[in-house]
């Protein structure tokens, strides 16, 4: 990262969990993209780096046991697939990036590597895949599985899964496309291979059968926080998801990160971490410390919380007495998401837990524009980059909330030179790469 400088993306979902919110719900069709091409617009204006659709592939009946609070609630569902937004999206602008989660548990590697490159030509160079295995056994099921398989073999079958869709990508050589008209030749075959993968758990002839990348492929994604989840993120990401507990543990995080990268005969730079942060904006301090109590103590965000983290550990969190600690758990879903939210040791009870996850992420950032870009400022100097992944505070998408973070607290970081006023490269892979 160069001195000062740091990357900013946005995360979301394809998902209206603000149905009801009475600023958050308004205009357009929801399910025709609209709102997310306003936000893409927005965030671009604003020269974020990318945009990352998160998604799952199931209904979870985790929650109380059942899928009654996530219907009710639209908890996570509907949640339509992030794939042909992401398309979409791509058309509309021309510098923001799209990144779309692809879960390796629905795809198989071959249909995969044609739906990313396909994108990616869509995005003109912008797109990038959200590696995930999916983490559920609702999922699972839908694929004709009993359960979900153990955690670290997931890991070991995406290792093999994206070495599979490397090679796909590689069949063709850069150049193998020629388009001479005057010999009749569209592409030289001595630069189009099959690569007769045959691995432990996955088997493709190739070669792809869609036009090669210029860049080779498309952006990776990740958000591997447990040992081997971090092992796999450095050895493909080129953008990491973090989670973590103030600067700290955000920067022994980063150079965990860049170490096994650069174990992995990886250059550590070529690994942006981006530290998941939930900015609470106001007018004034006041103004957002009321506005932060006040969506902190609503029962929704409450319920909400519950599920979410429910879902995406497998564990039924409405067990547990809110006045107490959470007693030690094992997950085979995300264990550093639980670790996280869980914070064994600190013997803080439930509520506060529940609290503290909506507190603004990483760091705490309520405040001013002003206030919360130098907080953010000062976390980058000690943790070393390389930027931050902005959510909406309690898990809401609303057009106001984007505009707080696009129009207010990026022009902040702006006048501060800590982030960028305009884009210097066309891919997502540059864009990355370029500080
Ligand atoms: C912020 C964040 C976002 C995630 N988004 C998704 C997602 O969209 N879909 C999904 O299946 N898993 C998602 N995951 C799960 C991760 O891809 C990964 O499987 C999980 O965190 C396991 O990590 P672990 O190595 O900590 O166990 C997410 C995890 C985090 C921390």
């Amino acid at each position: 990262m160069a001195r000062g400088r740091f990357h900013l993306g946005w995360f979301t979902n394809f998902a209206l969990d603000a149905w009801n919110e009475p600023l958050a719900s308004g205009g357009g069709d929801p399910w025709a993209g609209d709102i997310y091409v306003d936000l893409a617009k927005a965030l671009e204006r604003a020269c974020f780096d990318y945009m990352i659709l998160e998604d799952t592939l199931m209904v979870s009946n985790i929650h109380g046991g059942s899928m009654d609070r996530y219907l009710r609630a639209a908890i996570a569902v509907p949640k339509h697939d992030p794939a042909p937004l992401a398309a979409v999206i791509g058309a509309q602008t021309r510098h923001l990036g799209v990144v779309a989660t692809l879960s390796t548990l629905g795809y198989p590697p071959f249909l995969l590597a044609r739906l990313c490159a396909t994108l990616d030509h869509i995005c003109r160079g912008r797109f990038g895949w959200n590696i995930v295995t999916s983490g559920e056994d609702a999922a699972a099921q839908n694929f004709g599985m009993d359960a979900i398989t153990e955690h670290d073999l997931r890991y070991e079958m995406a290792d093999e899964y994206v070495d599979l869709v490397n090679r796909l990508f590689a069949s063709w050589d850069p150049d193998a496309v020629v388009l001479d008209p005057e010999r009749g030749v569209y592409a030289d075959p001595e630069k189009v291979r099959a690569i007769d993968f045959s691995g432990r758990f996955f088997k493709s002839r190739g070669p792809l059968n869609t036009a090669p990348l210029p860049h080779g492929r498309p952006v990776y994604v990740q958000a591997g926080g447990s040992p081997r989840g971090r092992d796999f993120a450095a050895r493909h990401a080129d953008s990491v998801i973090a989670t973590a507990k103030g600067p700290e543990a955000m920067k022994a995080f980063r150079d965990d990160i860049r170490a096994r990268a650069a174990r992995a005969g990886r250059d550590p730079d070529a690994v942006k971490v981006l530290f998941l942060l939930a900015p609470v904006l106001g007018e004034t301090e006041t103004e957002a410390l009321d506005k932060n109590a006040r969506g902190l103590a609503s029962p929704a965000f409450q319920e909400r919380t519950l599920a979410f983290q429910s879902a995406l550990c497998g564990i039924d969190l409405s067990q547990f007495d809110l006045d107490q600690p959470l007693p030690p758990l094992e997950t085979n879903g995300s264990k550093a998401v639980l670790a996280t939210f869980a914070q064994w040791g600190s013997g803080k009870p439930l509520r506060r837990l529940i609290q503290d996850s909506g507190k603004g992420g990483v760091i705490d950032a309520v405040g001013t524009p002003d206030q919360v870009a130098e907080t953010m400022i000062a976390a980058m100097a000690r943790v070393g980059g390389d930027g931050f992944l902005i959510q909406q505070p309690y898990g809401l998408i609303s057009r106001r909330a984007v505009l707080e973070v696009t129009e207010g607290l990026v022009p902040a970081l702006q006048r501060r030179g800590a982030v960028r006023t305009a884009y210097a490269t066309t891919t997502l892979g540059e864009t990355l790469r370029e500080f």
